[in-house]
């Protein structure tokens, strides 16, 4: 058994957790930075990286403190190193690497998007390779078929914005805080998701992408047109993302025999997303995994566990493994026309 001490830092959230390569959460702290970002209606890259510095030594020491683990009762350290924002990249990792060095303990470079796409398996332990993942956060938007660790294949990205990144402009639209996804869903409820025409971009095309830019330009003519009430806006824009994941999902199921379909990333926190993949996964004859809300947005209990399983794979870095603000888990995907900055 292995015990893994890991940091998140590539976005708004500092994180971090003690996670066992057999499957124990001995402790894990997440400090969101919403209120120092919400003036600005966005994540602020300086900010984020200075908060990172203020909150990250605080995190480590509670977690070892609860798990009452000493430093050198740990057998690595894993800390995100990209993609996201370089500042809060470099912080963790600097201080991934710092702990690694004075502890003797080897290091392990974690790309986020694979912590996302291991999570799963921290919590259904019968999960096994290869699975179909869709994996939207605030910066990403693919079809991955994950076939082991370290070993994806991208079937589809988004051409313009991420999922996540669509529900946050949509709810800045409707005048909603950030971070918009779970200001959208709960404000759906409330609203008719037929009331609205929203455009379903790409949905029925041959081509495997997603796109979100046109759904966005359409909520801001519904928004500016009066016409509609602000729930049954946000109703109708999370059925039509809804509709364009089960579109593009589907279309992958058709070139992808992988037995077990799962949701990840931030955006796998909305119910409504959940179940229409749950459905789609009992109609294609699949089995459907979904990580709990608290594991799909940014934590570090996920890079743990990515930690764990680089770990048990012999895959260790170097202390010269550099942030990277751009890291496709795929390298041999084709760039996809607008998607260049995405990975
Ligand atoms: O994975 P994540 O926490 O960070 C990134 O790696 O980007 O994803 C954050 C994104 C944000 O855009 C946020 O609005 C969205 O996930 N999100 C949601 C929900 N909770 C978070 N979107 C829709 N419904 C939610 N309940
Ligand atoms: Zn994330």
């Amino acid at each position: 058994m292995a015990l893994i001490l890991a940091l998140e830092s590539s976005c708004d959230d500092s994180a971090a957790a003690l996670v066992s390569s057999d499957r124990q959460i001995l402790a894990q702290a997440v400090v969101g930075q919403n209120e120092a970002h919400r003036p600005f209606g966005g994540v602020v890259p300086e900010i984020a990286a200075r908060a990172h510095v203020e909150i990250l030594p605080d995190l480590i020491r509670q977690v070892l403190h609860e798990a009452g683990v000493a430093i050198g009762e740990v057998d690595a350290i894993a800390a995100t190193a990209g993609p996201g924002l370089i500042g809060g990249g470099m912080v963790g990792l600097l201080a991934g690497k710092g702990l690694a060095l004075s502890a003797g303990k080897p290091l392990i470079a974690v790309n986020h998007l694979e912590g996302h796409a291991l999570s799963p398996r921290l919590v259904d332990r019968s999960l096994d390779f290869p699975y179909l993942l869709l994996l939207a956060s605030g910066g990403h938007c693919q079809l991955l078929e994950v076939r082991g660790v370290g070993d994806y294949r991208r079937l589809a990205t988004t051409i313009d914005d991420a999922a996540g990144e669509a529900f946050d402009k949509a709810a800045k639209l409707l005048g909603l805080p950030y971070p918009g996804g779970p200001a959208i869903e709960s404000l759906a409820a409330e609203g008719n998701a037929k009331a609205v025409p929203l455009p379903r971009p790409l949905v029925g095309s041959k081509e495997p992408h997603f796109s979100f830019a046109g759904l966005k330009g359409a909520v801001q003519r519904a928004v500016t047109s009066g016409e509609y009430g602000a729930a049954d806006v946000a109703a109708s824009f999370q059925q039509a993302v809804v509709d364009c994941f089960v579109d593009r999902t589907r279309r992958a199921l058709t070139v992808s025999n992988a037995p077990s379909l799962v949701v990840a990333g931030g955006v796998a926190a909305n119910c409504a997303v959940r179940s229409a993949l749950q459905a789609l996964a009992e109609q294609e004859g699949r089995r459907f995994s979904v990580p709990p809300a608290w594991l799909c947005t940014d934590n570090a209990a996920m890079i743990g566990w990515a930690g764990a399983e680089r770990l048990a794979a012999g895959m260790i870095d170097g202390l010269d493994a550099p942030a990277r603000a751009r890291w496709p888990l795929d390298d041999s995907a084709e760039k996809v026309r607008g998607a260049g900055v995405k990975g």
